[in-house]
């Protein structure tokens, strides 16, 4: 497969989130009906590049009859090398688009590959109706695809108009259905949480105004809105973090995160490794103090006399700091560089 070196749009320069797919340039193939906005050629319609795809390798170390779970499936990049290690992998995706994408891409391993439909929060339902054996490896690759981006009538994007949707899967909640209906303080906290926006009370008040005289619909309503409040400065969009903040409501991420990291340790066997990539301060700090919390073997307090056995002892942490990609995976790729990989094993 031939690599493009693909413009990273201005936009996403900072967008602390945003993945790594790079796409070719050329026509746009249709697949099982369903149209990939993506460029492409006649070779290579469409491709990605998974961020630290080495370093993935490396730590989870696909060997033959391994079993891993990919949570975050999404075009089967990360996928694909495990699938290259004589693995078998359960790829979940809670994006039909992505599942179907992969499925085709991936069809040459057979059934050492599958495609599962779901949200990887809900891993340990998936993993015991299923009857998945303990995994040897679990990876995550948090995040929204290029992919997704891209295509403007899923309306993660503000450099397109398209309906304010941002529904990763199947939820029901819209960004539209956030913007016309939330209350202000609830507006606010996500601008200033998710988004980490300075100016949040600010934009929050004007959607507030705003929305009585007509409900926001479109990608672009809001996203030339916020320009026309707050000025561009730069190259970076000003409606960057509202984006990244109304997606991730939209989508629950950080509940997703949480509700995975409860019961991660279950589902993998002794020795098995749990990787995960994050685009985002609020994420990275989440599985950092999670895989703190689960590595240490004692507790100490001050008002105990002696350093206690820690219950929720889980993991061993391979990565102390979490792995930053190096320059040359930056220089071809800038949107990988605000990823970060963390490690553990299970004990
Ligand atoms: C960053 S992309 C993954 C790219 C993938 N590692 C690759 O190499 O192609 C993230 C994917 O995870 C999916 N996703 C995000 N949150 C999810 C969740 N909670 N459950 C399942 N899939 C999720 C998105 O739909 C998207 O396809």
């Amino acid at each position: 497969m031939r690599l493009f070196s693909a413009p990273v749009p201005p936009d996403f320069w900072v967008s602390s989130s945003f993945n790594s797919w790079l796409l070719p340039s050329g026509a746009a193939p249709e697949m099982e009906g369903l149209a990939i906005h993506a460029e492409g050629n006649e070779k290579t319609p469409f491709y990605h590049e998974p961020v630290l795809l080495d370093e993935v390798v490396e730590h989870l170390a696909p060997v033959e009859g391994n079993f891993f779970i990919d949570g975050t499936l999404g075009g089967g990049g990360h996928t694909e090398a495990l699938l290259r290690g004589n693995a078998t992998v359960k790829g979940i995706d809670r994006d039909a688009q992505a599942r179907a994408y992969a499925s085709e891409r991936l069809r040459e391993f057979g059934d050492r590959f599958e495609a599962v439909a779901g949200r990887f929060g809900e891993m340990a339902r998936l993993a015991s109706e299923n009857d998945w054996p303990k995994a040897d490896g679990i990876l995550l690759d948090i995040g929204v695809s290029s992919w997704q981006i891209d295509a403007a009538e899923r309306g993660f994007s503000f450099r397109s108009d398209g309906p304010l949707d941002m529904r990763m899967g199947e939820s029901e909640l819209t960004a539209a259905d956030i913007v016309n209906q939330w209350g202000e303080d609830e507006l606010a906290k996500i601008f200033r949480e998710f988004g980490e926006e300075k100016s949040a009370w600010r934009i929050t008040q004007w959607i507030i105004e705003a929305r009585v005289l007509k409900p926001f619909e479109t990608t672009l309503q809001l996203a030339d809105g916020i320009e026309n409040l707050l000025g561009r400065r730069g190259r970076i969009h000003p409606a960057t973090k509202v984006f990244q903040a109304l997606r991730m409501a939209v989508n629950d991420e950080l509940g997703e995160l949480a509700r995975f990291l409860e019961s991660a340790a279950d589902l993998l066997k002794p020795g098995g490794r749990l990787g995960i990539i994050t685009f985002h301060s609020l994420e990275d700090r989440m599985v950092k103090q999670h895989f703190r919390d689960a590595s240490r073997t004692e507790l100490d307090r001050p008002e105990w006399p002696t350093p206690r056995p820690n219950p929720d002892y889980r993991y061993q942490l391979l990565t102390r700091k979490g792995v930053a990609p190096g320059g040359v995976e930056v220089e071809r790729n800038a949107r990988s560089r605000s990823s970060r990989l963390r490690v553990v094993e299970r004990i």
